[in-house]
């Protein structure tokens, strides 16, 4: 195991050094006397087999570029992406992986403050996710085929109320306000609290929290609304921090006890996270096999939705 890791490391440096490659190969065409060597078939089979079947390249570029995402020399998001891969080594098997210190290289800089005007959904939600874009998880709002899809079966009423967990700009919502029979069997939940200033306008009829799902449990006492019957929960657990999911996960626990459904969607690239399958082994555990939809290409990136049901 530890040996075909490595060797997937390999992989993925030897894809990003070409030139190290050609170089190695100029040189020892030079060499005249230098005799041909060739690789025994077994040897080569077995790194085809490993780039083939068990290849960690777009596990750690995906790692690396979609949920460390963009980074400056000296800034925060470096030192993560730094971090992460001297822990990724270590966990590999490497020794002595570590970081050094690289300089004279002088002040790094990141974003604190971000002001843009908003026109329409869209760019509400990238300005939401510029602001914090671990907490917002993802560039753009849902389509309208996820969103069906996310809403697909589903039918609420005063004693089966919907459990929206981050609402965002009401990519969902949009699809939740046709199902709904009133007010009454609806709760949204978002941290954002100017994505929930708009909202509140945008669904007047809609009870939208401002608040964090952490405390989704005694938000939905307080709201004074019947049982929770379905939970449609939106959260990036791939970019929120670990103890924070887990508290998610032990709150929506106490919903699935009486009886609900969970519905989440997974985006088809992060699907192989250790958060994502962290997600489906928690549910998997509790509530069995999880019911998976086809991938839903239209969307921005594309996703599968995960169904779980504890039918009491
Ligand atoms: C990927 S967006 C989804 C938005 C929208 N439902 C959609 O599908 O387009 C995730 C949303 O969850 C919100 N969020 C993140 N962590 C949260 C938490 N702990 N409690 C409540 N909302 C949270 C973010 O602010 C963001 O609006």
């Amino acid at each position: 195991m530890l040996r075909r890791k490595l060797l997937s490391g390999f992989l993925l440096c030897a894809a990003f050094a070409p030139t190290v490659t050609f170089a190695q190969t100029t040189n020892s065409a030079a060499v005249s006397t230098a005799k041909n060597y060739s690789a025994p078939k077994e040897t080569i089979d077995k790194i085809r087999d490993e780039g083939m079947n068990r290849s960690q390249v777009m596990q750690t570029l995906s790692y690396l570029t979609d949920v460390i995402g963009p980074r400056l020399t000296g800034s925060p998001q470096m030192k993560r992406a730094n971090e992460w891969t001297r822990d990724q080594m270590t966990k590999w098997g490497m020794q002595n992986a570590k970081l050094e210190a690289w300089g004279p290289f002088g002040r790094g800089w990141t974003l604190k403050n971000f002001r843009a005007d908003v026109v329409n959904e869209n760019i509400e939600f990238l300005q939401a996710f510029l602001k914090n874009p671990a907490k917002v998880g993802a560039i753009a709002p849902s389509s309208p085929e996820l969103a069906q899809k996310m809403i697909e079966n589903i039918a609420p009423d005063k004693e089966n109320t919907i459990l929206e967990l981050g609402v965002g700009t009401g990519a969902i919502t949009k699809f939740v306000q046709d199902i709904v029979p009133n007010g009454d069997s609806y709760l949204g939940i978002e941290l954002d609290r100017d994505l929930v200033k708009s909202l509140k306008k945008n669904y007047s009829q809609l009870k939208i929290v401002s608040g964090n799902a952490c405390d989704v449990f005694s938000i939905h006492q307080k709201s004074g609304l019947g049982k929770v019957g379905f939970i449609i929960c939106c959260l990036p657990f791939v970019s929120i921090p670990n103890d924070i999911g887990e508290k998610i996960l032990l709150q929506i626990d106490k919903f699935m006890e009486s009886g609900c459904m969970f519905r989440t969607f997974q985006y088809a690239h992060g699907y192989y996270f250790p958060s994502a399958i962290k997600l489906r082994e928690h549910m998997r555990d509790r509530y069995g096999k999880a019911q998976k939809s086809p991938m839903v290409m239209k969307n921005v990136p594309p996703a599968y939705t995960l169904t779980w049901k504890n039918e009491i």
